[in-house]
């Protein structure tokens, strides 16, 4: 098989779902249900597609940690060799739990607040992300205060549509983030002479779940030239930051190529002699991770569809209520006998908690085991405990064998909190 197609880690082995050839029906016998379950041979294997597909330019990888920030997924990918993009200090610090040092860590996000300038200026992060002249602002007063120069980068809204879900189409004029792009070079001048800032680079994040290269290739370009213009006016960067965003395949219908991908931006950055920064988060770890759960009652609904109502919903993977995402849904062990229409749906009275609707099943009863695809990003990132909920466990398949990297939370560490 070619190196540029995505390798499944879920396989059934004797009918059985099983992850990299560990049964998930053995899994979620001592984890329980729900458990998410992560390969880590699918995370190194996209990472290292994606490194190798950039070759052709100087690149660094900086994995976008609210995909998944587990601490055993993010000690896998440093230990591949990647960065991190955090957009919180909590993103930061539990980074610098993972190992990852400051300078390793890129720090975006649309809401910084002082406290966090101030932390990530004191740490000396590679870089922050500034998303308008007042933050700018914001970080020059923190630094002089330091006695230091914070390494900024100014993130760009360049107006292009992504062609994705308008949740998560973030380079828009109309969106909240960066600043417009024709305002970039004059606010440039203005920040080289700030004695608390050194301008490094510009970034843009255009928007997640991108099946279409051309918005990313033409935003690469945008970026390319804005990184000439400032050449010329005598301020030499040292990275153009492309952001996240790449799709993956979560109705099997094809998502771009690593290759691909490199394709459509690299050309753009090659020659200016900078170096090529990305933030992938999804593409890294969402196919990398299921979401097990347990039907817990079938029952018939309208039209001869049946409910399949199981132990697991919008608290675990939030995805289909917030967006109305496809995940696939398939039995870790499929009984015999012809598949019927179903909706399977989550365990909270909200008639949003659904699943996955109008799909066609094999015939399933209370007890068994059913798999939620691509759930490995935007999954335990975004879940809650809402109901009271405990916050799911988290496993680790590698090397034939699987650990619990989390455990299932308690009653008791949920109301620890409480006084
Ligand atoms: N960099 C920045 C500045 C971002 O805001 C994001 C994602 C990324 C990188 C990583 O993007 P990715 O490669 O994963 O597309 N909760 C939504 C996704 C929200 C993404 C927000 N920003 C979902 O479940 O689809």
């Amino acid at each position: 098989m070619p190196e540029s197609l995505p390798v499944t880690h879920f396989r059934r082995v004797q009918s059985t779902l099983a992850c990299d050839g560990v049964p998930l029906s053995a899994i979620a016998s001592q984890a329980g249900t729900p458990v998410y379950v992560y390969s880590a041979e699918a995370i190194r294997g996209a990472y290292r597609r994606l490194d190798a597909a950039l070759q052709g330019a100087p690149h660094a990888i900086h994995y976008a940690l609210k995909a998944n920030s587990s601490l055993a997924v993010l000690r896998l990918l440093r230990a591949l060799g990647s960065g991190a993009d955090a957009n919180s200090v909590g993103e930061i610090d539990v980074a610098l739990r993972a190992g990852f040092a400051p300078a390793d860590i890129v720090f975006s996000g649309v809401g910084k607040t002082g406290d966090e300038l101030e932390r990530a200026v004191a740490l000396g992060v590679k870089v922050i992300n500034a998303e308008s002249p007042g933050e700018l602002d914001r970080i020059d007063a923190v630094a002089r205060a330091c006695g230091v120069r914070a390494r900024v980068a100014i993130r760009v809204n360049p107006d292009i549509d992504p062609h994705s879900h308008r949740h998560i189409s973030t380079g828009l004029r109309e969106s909240q983030f960066g600043v417009p792009i024709e305002l970039v070079r004059p606010l440039f001048r203005d920040v080289a002479g700030r004695a608390g800032l050194t301008p490094v680079g510009v970034h843009a994040h255009i928007g997640s779940q991108i099946m279409s290269l051309d918005p990313l290739g033409r935003t690469a370009s945008a970026l390319a030239r804005l990184a000439r213009e400032l050449r010329d006016d005598g301020i030499r960067l040292e990275h153009v930051d492309l952001g996240g965003g790449l799709g993956i395949a979560y109705e099997q219908a094809p998502a771009p190529t690593a290759e691909e991908y490199a394709a459509a931006v690299v050309p753009a950055i090659r020659d200016l002699g900078v170096t090529l920064l990305i933030e992938p988060g999804r593409v890294l770890v969402g196919p990398a991770g299921v979401l097990v759960a347990r039907v817990v009652d079938v029952k018939a609904g309208p039209h001869g569809k049946r409910f399949v109502v199981l132990d697991s919903g919008m608290t675990e993977l939030l995805r289909p209520a917030l967006y109305a995402a496809y995940h696939r849904v398939e039995p870790v062990a499929p009984r015999p006998g012809l598949s019927a229409p179903c909706d399977y749906v989550g365990p909270l009275c909200e008639s949003s908690d659904v699943v996955g609707r109008d799909r066609l099943a094999s015939p399933l009863e209370v007890g068994d085991l059913v798999a939620v695809f691509d759930a490995g990003a935007y999954g335990s990132t975004m879940a809650s405990t809402y109901n009271r909920r405990p916050l799911a466990p988290e496993v680790l398949v590698d090397d034939g064998d699987w650990r619990l990297v989390r455990r299932r939370q308690t009653i008791a560490d949920l109301v620890a909190l409480e006084v």
